[in-house]
């Protein structure tokens, strides 16, 4: 199967209410844990690659691999830039074959991100590209993209409307109190607010820095609106704390193969429980 735009996977899981995976790809194995899993269960899946893993993989092996890994498989897959910060790596991106890309404009005053997202929905949407922008300011760290505690800002339902209606974006990452990366104490979600901009938008929302919460949170962010999942940090735990396990438990080791592959045995372990309570099992 080719990949497909990630709107197509989304339009169904908003209609059936549940929520789909934005799982990040680090390198070969990651890839691998990840599409072995969501075959596995029947599921669709986003797999999405930030820029620092572009520049760490090169854009040519990782479109080639992602191409290797979708060519026989019976899922529906789409291939998602994670929190793009300029025009420029858009463009590359949907020129290499991404069928979906994220402009993270959150930086920027409010009416500049309108305006820039609006440029990239014009350009990505005359190709068939999905797009999902960012309101708000999701706190954390992920690669390059670093916001202090200070600096993290809750999306606002009246933005956010004014946002979707002015740019024609597919969908929207809102900022309801996660972060990025491992975090500090237990996160407390905002679902008055989730609730409220539900109410007001027809698009699917997404949910990043979903590792470190709660699993009865996530469940019920996503029967509150929540379409796309994202999650990294917990993979990168179980890969790397795996391998961690067996090169202390045994000095000797030093084939590659005999610690990569169980790290990438964990790391479709731990994609298989998300599916499960994402409920996007046996919706591929
Ligand atoms: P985590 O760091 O919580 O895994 O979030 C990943 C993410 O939101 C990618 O955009």
């Amino acid at each position: 199967m080719s990949l497909v735009p990630m709107a197509d996977i989304l339009k169904k899981a908003n209609e059936e209410y549940y929520a789909v995976g934005g799982f990040n790809i680090n390198n070969m194995e990651f890839l691998q844990g990840i599409i072995w899993a969501a075959e596995e269960t029947n599921s669709p899946l986003i797999l999405q690659a930030s820029e620092g893993a572009i520049k760490y993989i090169g854009m040519d092996y990782l479109v080639n691999m992602v191409k290797a890994a979708v060519k026989d498989t019976h899922i529906s897959v789409a291939l998602h830039l994670d929190h793009g910060s300029s025009y420029d790596v858009i463009m590359r991106c949907i020129r290499e074959g991404f069928s979906s890309v994220m402009y993270d404009g959150s930086k920027y005053p409010f009416k500049q991100n309108i305006r820039m997202t609006k440029e990239v929905v014009k350009a990505a949407h005359s190709v068939g590209v999905t797009v999902e922008a960012e309101l708000g300011k999701i706190g954390g760290a992920e690669d390059d993209v670093k916001v202090e505690d200070k600096d993290a800002k809750f999306t606002k339902p009246d933005e956010a409307e004014e946002f979707v209606e002015k740019t024609g974006v597919d969908a929207l990452a809102i900022a309801i109190g996660t972060a990025h990366g491992v975090y500090k104490g237990k996160p407390e979600l905002d679902f008055d607010r989730l609730k409220e901009i539900n109410s007001r938008l027809e698009i699917p929302l997404v949910l990043h820095g979903a590792s470190g919460v709660p699993e009865e949170d996530v469940r019920r962010a996503v029967t509150m609106g929540i379409n796309k999942v994202n999650v990294n940090t917990n993979f990168q735990q179980a890969f790397t704390g795996k391998i961690r396990e067996l090169l202390d438990n045994d000095p000797k080791l030093y084939d590659p193969r005999k610690y990569c592959g169980p790290g990438r045995d964990a790391i479709k372990a731990k994609v298989k429980e998300k599916i499960e309570f994402f409920g996007s099992k046996n919706r591929a």
